[in-house]
């Protein structure tokens, strides 16, 4: 038996007046695009822009639904909105913010990406064989970057293991 580990580095920056002006401009659309969400159930709305190979910006936010499953999250709204509308051209950055409308609900906590955004966005990695970096935040406060989305899900499953 052995123990194997598995650590991944980000950076962590305190507000978004450090970052860099393209990853501060792209963090402030991804905090205004909360305003385009539909959360009528959360109350929790998100926003994500990113920038794609050809400079290109492209948007999404949650898209709720009386049904709850029938949802579908920010970041895979942005990733189907993407590959339909620049289906060879992979996403470099994109940023992810969250406006929380409710009442004990903070806005100063970075956002993680749940689970399933997670597997599609390492779908969108290998499908252009380009990592995705991730700039994670609130409508305020610190900011995480992560070089690439895979380092969130490791030991992942991918079309490999499906013998392709
Ligand atoms: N949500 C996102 O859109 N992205 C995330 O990274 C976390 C959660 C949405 C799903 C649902 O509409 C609401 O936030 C509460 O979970």
């Amino acid at each position: 038996m052995k123990h194997l580990q598995y650590n991944f580095d980000f950076e962590v920056y305190d507000s978004i007046t450090d970052l860099s002006e393209e990853d501060a401009s792209l963090l402030a659309q991804a905090r205004s695009m909360t305003d385009n969400a539909y959360a009528p159930y959360s109350h929790f709305f998100v926003g994500a822009v990113a920038k794609l190979a050809n400079d290109k910006l492209v948007s999404g936010t949650n898209q709720e639904n009386a049904s709850f499953p029938v949802g579908i999250c920010a970041e895979r709204a942005l990733l189907a909105s993407s590959a339909a509308l620049y289906p060879t051209v992979p996403i470099q950055t994109m940023a992810i913010s969250y406006h929380n409308h409710n009442i004990n609900g903070n806005n100063h906590h970075p956002i993680s990406p749940c689970g399933m955004c997670r597997q599609a966005l390492l779908e969108h990695e290998t499908r252009y064989g380009q990592t995705i970096r991730l700039i994670l935040s609130g409508q305020e406060g610190k900011v995480y970057i992560i070089a690439k989305s895979s380092l969130l899900l490791p030991l992942s499953f991918t079309g490999e293991n499906l013998g392709m």
